[in-house]
């Protein structure tokens, strides 16, 4: 059979009568769990367990948190595709490179037993709709955030910032699945997203159990009582630089809590897919956000940041953990580190690429931001239009130029009129945006941020 790679119809598909020939790399309609669709999916990983046949599948036009075991009666296999003999797949998409950290000697775990399966039932039609509206908006967007932005990042290059520990590799057949069935975090049970280099004998437990205050990682949740019955912490280490209703940031140097940096770094990997991870952790700092009960300060979520960027990158990566996520908590941490780079007298961008969530996350907070400005700006003087620069909403805002000018194409606001730029507002856009605002309950309050940037330039060491 030959398959041109872009041109790949219907027609080019094989009958396949017995699933005894399919192989890894086979690409056929899958059925996804919790939905009615039949999306087009890779074969990762044939497994047979207690005499059962399973499949790990990856939904070609999906995230890849939505990649899950399957057993036949999922499969379709009237319209087969064979892999290519040069090991490519034949469908012209091709498997993005990534970059891990460490030697790692970890298989994928075994397929994940019935019960947790609901959990993931939820978020795949969650993420399939997702998927769609991130599908459709794609097309509009312009071309420095477009589908290259959402893809993996570009081959390490060799510098300062990269750790010698880091290891690039192509995405191969055991990074590419789950390989932790779940962790529990304090009082959450909760289903990793993507691969992460936890050791060999933490993978393939039906759970692993993590210390919500240290981060410390253990097999069973006796190993956990007796690791809870020495650890006193109840808040993460570093300094709390600021706190208002419950909500509390704690800052971590990842030279001085390097322990706590990397094993926050590996527990983020099951929920980050394509960002380099480190571990030399020394290069950076960690900003957890927790909220407060009368058991402790319990991490909601974190962002890492360069002591120093080249690039003006005030966030490397941010995560939500999933039981906290939608609720706003996102946005406040990217307006954390807006106000960091206030302080700073800076502008800052997060490090590319973006998630597909962290670009929906950036694109509102960016727009939120700077529609605010513009609604709320005074004209200079009677009978006079408001006027504004955009270095004037950057040095507002520490938004990056290019960040603001991207949200201002991205909401259609600019307009040419009579030999210059203007940008109008209609009240559409205002009505939608004061609705917007008025749900964002929790925010930034700069008064209770008690902190002073450190010139990490100057010091011989990190
Ligand atoms: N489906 C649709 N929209 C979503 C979803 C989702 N699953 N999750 C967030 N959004 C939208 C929200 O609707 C909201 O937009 P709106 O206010 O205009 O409606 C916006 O994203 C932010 O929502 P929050 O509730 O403030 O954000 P959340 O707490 O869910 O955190 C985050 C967002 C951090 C991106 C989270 O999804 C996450 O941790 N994802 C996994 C890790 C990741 O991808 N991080 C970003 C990587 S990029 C980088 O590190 C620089
Ligand atoms: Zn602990």
């Amino acid at each position: 059979m030959k398959v041109e790679m872009e041109d790949l119809h219907e027609e080019d598909a094989t009958v396949c009568d017995s699933v005894n020939s399919l192989v890894e790399g086979c690409r056929l309609p899958v059925h996804m769990k919790g939905t009615d669709d039949w999306p087009l999916a890779e074969l990762i990983s044939i497994k047979e367990i207690l005499g059962t046949k399973c499949y790990y599948v990856h939904y070609v036009d999906f995230n890849k948190r939505l990649d899950e075991w399957v057993t036949e009666e999922y499969l379709d296999t009237r319209k087969v595709h064979f892999p290519r003999r040069d090991g490519t797949s034949n469908t012209g998409v091709s498997t993005p490179k990534k970059i891990h950290f460490g030697e790692v000697n970890s298989r994928p775990s075994s397929p994940i037993p019935a019960p947790s399966q609901e959990i993931l039932n939820g978020n795949a039609v969650l993420a399939a709709a997702l998927q769609k509206k991130i599908n459709s908006r794609k097309r509009k967007v312009p071309t420095t955030e477009n589908e290259d932005s959402l893809e993996a990042p570009a081959p390490p290059v060799p510098g300062p910032r990269q750790s010698g520990s880091m290891v690039a590799h192509h995405d191969d057949v055991v990074t590419r699945m789950k390989n932790v069935n779940m962790i529990e975090l304090g009082r959450h049970r909760i289903k990793p997203w993507y691969f992460a280099p936890y050791p060999q004998e933490m993978v393939n437990l039906p759970c692993i159990y993590i210390c919500e205050f240290c981060l410390k990682y253990k097999k069973s949740r006796k190993c956990l009582e007796r690791h809870l019955v020495k650890c006193n912490l109840k808040h993460p280490p570093g300094n709390e630089i600021y706190r208002k209703e419950g909500v509390s940031f704690f800052e971590i140097d990842g030279r001085k809590n390097k322990q706590y940096a990397q094993n926050l770094c590996l527990l983020a990997k099951l929920f980050l897919d394509h960002k380099t991870l480190y571990y030399d952790t020394d290069p950076f700092l960690f900003y957890v956000m927790t909220v407060f009960d009368n058991r402790g300060f319990h991490i909601v979520g974190y962002f890492s940041k360069e002591k120093e960027s080249t690039e003006d990158y005030n966030v490397a990566c941010i995560l939500t953990m999933p039981p906290y996520q939608r609720k706003g908590y996102g946005k406040l941490l990217i307006e954390f580190s807006y106000e960091l780079s206030k302080f700073e007298g800076k502008t800052g961008s997060p490090e590319k690429p973006l998630s597909d969530l962290g670009l929906l996350s950036y694109r509102s907070y960016w727009a939120q931001t700077i529609l605010e400005i513009l609604i709320t700006m005074n004209p200079v003087g009677e009978n006079e239009k408001p006027q504004i620069t955009i270095n004037e909403i950057c040095e507002l805002t520490s938004i990056k130029k290019e960040d603001v000018i991207s949200t201002l194409q991205n909401l259609n606001l600019i307009n040419y009129y009579k030999g210059q730029y203007i940008i109008a507002l209609n009240k559409d856009i205002i009505d939608s945006h004061r609705k917007a605002m008025e749900s964002r309950k929790i925010r930034i309050d700069p008064k209770c941020l008690h902190w002073t940037p450190k010139d990490w330039g100057k010091r011989a060491k990190w």
